[in-house]
């Protein structure tokens, strides 16, 4: 046998009946990757809805019966190099990223991630986030924790409406996500978005106007279609929207949009990451994503305003946007709670809980 052989322990499941598990598994270093790939010994891994909603809703006739591993963000150390990897990724390199798939054999929250990184972008090599002297978390921690959030908010932002400025109005519905935390700081920061409000529970308001929102409004106390026009009344002119962000799922302004939104001759776009629908995380179930209502809204051609459903994009550089932003102050990624590798189950239930308040990371090491 070989003098590099390690075990690897990674967070699996089989579909949606058998719960997430650590199974072990053999792994050569000599030999587990092809040329064209990188073994990085992961550090930490973030959760995102993600993971456990495509757990949820993972049948076994549908999917397999092979383990899946958990996870997409990711941080750690390469410890090997296929002879065909280009001359940027060395031995001994601390990197970041976003390994994307569905149902993958592989996953991030795994002790080794093999990977192409031609292939498997975005990765990127990690960069030091400005910390204080009683900073809790090491880089390696906020590296795992951006990639995806940042990723996805930076792609709403940038792939559609083409001419930000500061006369730009933007609505942002569920101000307190990890995502809408990196979409307000790449609005203020990097777009220069002259305004962003944004809808949160009540209790989230005071932590949310530090993040750079310049109006708030709840979503438990009164409706929101009431709050939202209040705010438009007393504080925007009552001009509209140029943008609406949903980030968690939400339909209630669609019965208004004339009224919310500019019209779409003016280049104005409804853009939503979560469906149409609060998922309820304790019952995932397909109709919650592909409601008749949804599809509609989706398909309709006669629909009076650009709606879309985005998803992060590597191509449009997001990564190096994040580095620069990370670099030079603008964007720190927020960190909710930090577990230890065995304790995975209690991160999952805290990331369910729906209350995180930045991201959950995992730590491997
Ligand atoms: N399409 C994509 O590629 C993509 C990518 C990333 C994420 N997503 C989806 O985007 C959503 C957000 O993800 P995330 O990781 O940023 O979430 P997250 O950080 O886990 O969001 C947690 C926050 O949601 C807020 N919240 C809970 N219920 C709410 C409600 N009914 N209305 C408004 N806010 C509510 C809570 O703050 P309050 O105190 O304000 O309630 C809580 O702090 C998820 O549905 C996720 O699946 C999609």
């Amino acid at each position: 046998m070989s003098d590099e052989v390690v075990t690897n322990r990674a967070v699996t499941y089989v579909n949606n009946t058998t719960p997430a598990t650590i199974t072990f598994s053999k792994l050569d270093l000599k030999t587990c990757y092809k040329d064209s790939e990188l073994v990085i010994e992961v550090h930490a891994a973030a959760l995102n809805p993600i993971d456990f909603i495509t757990h949820q809703l993972c049948s076994s006739y549908i999917f397999g019966k092979y383990p899946k591993t958990y996870s997409r963000d990711y941080s750690g150390v390469v410890v090997k190099v296929g002879k065909h990897v280009d001359n940027s990724w060395k031995v001994g390199d601390k990197v970041n990223g976003m390994y994307k798939h569905i149902y993958g054999e592989r996953g991030s929250l795994s002790h080794y991630l093999i990977l192409d990184p031609a292939k498997n972008a975005p990765i990127t090599h990690m960069v030091e986030v400005p910390k204080d002297e009683n900073d809790p978390y090491d880089d390696f921690v906020y590296a795992a924790a951006w990639p995806l959030t940042f990723g996805t908010a930076y792609s709403v932002l940038h792939n559609y409406k083409k001419d930000w400025g500061p006369d730009s109005k933007v609505l942002v519905i569920g101000a307190s996500t990890a995502v809408s935390y990196a979409f307000v700081h790449i609005a203020k920061n990097y777009f220069h978005i002259g305004t962003v409000a944004g809808i949160c529970s009540k209790n989230s308001i005071e932590r949310n106007k530090k993040l750079g929102y310049d109006y708030l409004v709840p979503y438990d106390e009164g409706t929101i279609v009431d709050n939202v026009k209040k705010l438009k009344e007393s504080e925007l002119k009552n001009e509209k929207f140029d943008f609406i962000f949903d980030s968690v799922g939400n339909h209630d302004l669609f019965p208004v949009m004339d009224q919310m939104l500019r019209p779409k001759a003016d280049n104005s776009f409804y853009v939503t990451i979560a469906g149409n629908e609060k998922a309820n995380y304790k019952h995932i179930s397909w109709v919650s994503f592909v409601s008749l209502g949804s599809v509609l809204t989706a398909l309709n051609p006669f629909k009076g305003f650009n709606w879309r459903f985005a998803a992060p994009e590597p191509s449009n550089n997001f990564i190096e946007v994040g580095n620069e932003m990370i670099k030079n102050g603008t964007y720190k990624p927020p960190i909710d709670s930090v577990y230890e590798f065995d304790q995975f189950q209690d991160a999952i239930n805290r990331l369910k809980s729906n209350k995180a308040k930045g991201k959950v990371v995992i730590k491997m090491k």
